[in-house]
């Protein structure tokens, strides 16, 4: 048995996250916040048209997409047949105004793009890559389902995640781990590790079977650095458009101006550079299909690439006094950020339009690349989140 077809067998005998309606219908849980997927992965655009959620799970994360946006077509897919059956159940039980699609198809099939109709605006990941021999195969067909101004989210982990540390731990003790098939034994043990561990990732003694299964036990686990699911999006055509941590990162290294240092790095370079100092357990990220010239908005282009408002950031400006420069405060309630910036008059007057607008004027080049300080507040506007290149 291939560890595909084992890691199918595992998730037909325990379907994730659960098959209780309540909990699927309700739930949202480790999911970034969707707005921050639309602010970033596709800025500038309205909300999308036809999502796909793939590897769908009982459906906790296609109800949550429902929610965000209720107008939406969406299409959720997973490869097992039982994990599908209970999320069909659960929608007939809901009668949703606007059902969710869901279909068993399995992410490595050629015909993807097909089976799902493709075309779609939005396509999120969660959990899914991690647990697959050669996520390059699906991410190559992800791109095919999706339109030139659509964005992907990957929810994948990383090298800091527990099961890193834990699986040959838990082999020391004469554990297998390739499945969950001891469970009792595997929670004593767990429990034991738990009393070593005061982190904020819960008591995992306490995980559901589903949980224990999937993210612990299993055949198969890419635990990589972000920059290596950076180098393997970038093999199959993909570029980082932003992560759900490097902001947070930025912000934190903007109190003593230690920001300096990384400029002009990409939100991409600037997420690696962070992870590599401090590994993340799990990566949120987003990721676009790479337009020539890239998604830098420092990068030379021929011409000036349309920059927009990610609407991701509120912006308010200080009263103009004389000879002081104005202070743009940038507010993010999602990420709970709070960045002052000093700004000259000819920089309030095209963020401002830019933020009334969303899209700055082709002219805005002259304003924000004429010298080494424009281009870094320009360059933090944007490793912030705050402006992005529009997607083509
Ligand atoms: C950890 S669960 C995540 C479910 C859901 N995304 C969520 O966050 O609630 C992973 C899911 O991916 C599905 N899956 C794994 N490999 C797949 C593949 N090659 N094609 C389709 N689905 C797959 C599994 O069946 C399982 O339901």
């Amino acid at each position: 048995m291939t560890s595909a077809d084992q890691t199918k067998r595992n998730y037909e005998r325990r379907p994730y996250p659960n098959t209780d309606p309540k909990k699927i219908v309700s739930g949202g849980g480790t999911l970034p916040p969707l707005g921050w997927m639309q602010a970033i992965g596709r800025p500038g655009r309205p909300a999308p048209q036809r999502v796909l959620v793939a590897g769908c799970g009982t459906g906790t994360e296609a109800f949550a997409v429902r929610r965000e946006w209720p107008d939406a077509e969406i299409v959720a897919v997973d490869f097992s047949p039982r994990t599908i059956a209970v999320a069909r159940r659960v929608q007939r039980a809901e009668r949703l105004v606007r059902p969710i699609t869901f279909l068993t198809a399995d992410l490595t099939d050629p015909g993807l793009a097909r089976l799902t109709g493709g075309d779609f605006d939005l396509i999120t990941c969660h959990g899914v890559l991690s647990y697959l021999p050669q996520p390059g195969r699906v991410l190559r067909h992800l791109a095919a389902c999706l339109r030139p101004d659509g964005a992907l989210y990957l929810g994948v982990n990383g090298e800091a995640h527990p099961a890193t540390r834990l699986r040959p731990w838990l082999a020391s003790f004469g554990l297998a781990v390739d499945e969950l098939k001891d469970e009792r034994r595997l929670r004593t043990l767990l429990g034991l590790w738990d009393s070593l561990h005061d982190d904020d990732l819960g008591e995992l003694s306490t995980m559901s079977a589903s949980y224990l299964g999937g993210d612990i036990c299993g055949p198969h686990f890419n635990n990589w650095p972000l920059a290596q699911w950076r180098a393997e999006a970038n093999r199959c055509g993909w570029e980082i458009a932003g992560t759900a941590v490097h902001p947070m990162a930025l912000r934190l290294t903007m109190e003593r101006a230690h920001h300096r240092e990384l400029f002009p790095a990409s939100p991409a370079d600037l997420a690696a550079t962070f992870d590599q100092a401090r590994p993340a357990g799990f990566h949120r990220i987003l990721l676009r299909r790479a337009p020539a010239g890239g998604l830098d908005v420092l990068a030379p282009r021929p011409s000036a690439p349309a920059l927009c408002w990610t609407g991701f950031f509120s912006v308010r400006f200080s009263t103009p006094k004389a000879r002081r420069p104005v202070t743009a405060t940038l507010r993010c309630p999602t990420f709970d950020l709070r960045v002052d910036l000093p700004l000259t008059i000819a920089q309030v007057d095209t963020l401002r339009a830019l933020a009334q607008t969303k899209l700055a004027p082709a002219t805005w080049k002259n304003t924000w690349m004429k010298n080494e300080a424009s281009r870094r507040t320009l360059w933090l506007l944007s490793a912030l989140g705050a402006v992005a290149v529009q997607a083509t």
